[in-house]
């Protein structure tokens, strides 16, 4: 295990129902430090360039309305073992198979509008928190 960092994505339905600062807050206990924060909203254009991966995905048109309809909040974050810790923090991508107490399962409603993205491996953590926080690598933690 080493110390990562990993892009969290708190999406438009959980800002929406104001649950910014109980995840935030959540992260933080789980023992995740914020190296870097900030609120916008995504324009369509650049929702598809971050989800690009996903192009050819028959959900891609409501994925990316959906991520640009309303603020998010992206969050770098740094932990021992990031990337996995995260994942089980926020649990499964379909909030109905999530586990009980995950992020995902108190604050998502389903497989399209699940509160939360996660990076889910350490190139494209880099990739993503590039995205949104270029130059990250020289933020301190
Ligand atoms: P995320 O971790 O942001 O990465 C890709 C997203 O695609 C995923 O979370 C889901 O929100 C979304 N997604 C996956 N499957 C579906 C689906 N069947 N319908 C709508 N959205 C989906």
């Amino acid at each position: 295990m080493s110390v990562q960092r990993t892009l969290s994505i708190i999406k438009p339905d959980a800002v929406e129902k104001q649950k910014i600062g109980a995840i935030v807050a959540r992260l933080e206990q789980e023992g995740f430090r914020v190296v870097a924060l900030k609120k916008l909203q995504l324009s369509l254009a650049q929702a598809e360039g971050f989800y690009a991966v996903h192009s050819a995905r028959p959900f891609f048109g409501e994925l990316t309305q959906f991520m640009s309809r309303s603020p998010i909040v992206v969050i770098a974050l740094e932990r021992e073992d990031a990337i996995a810790k995260y994942r089980e923090v926020i649990g499964a991508t379909d909030p109905a198979k999530a586990a009980d107490g995950t992020l995902r399962k108190l604050y998502g409603a389903n497989v399209g509008e699940n509160a939360l993205h996660g990076s889910d491996a350490v190139d494209t953590a880099k990739a993503e928190i590039a995205y949104f926080f270029p130059g990250y690598e020289t933020l301190g933690g």
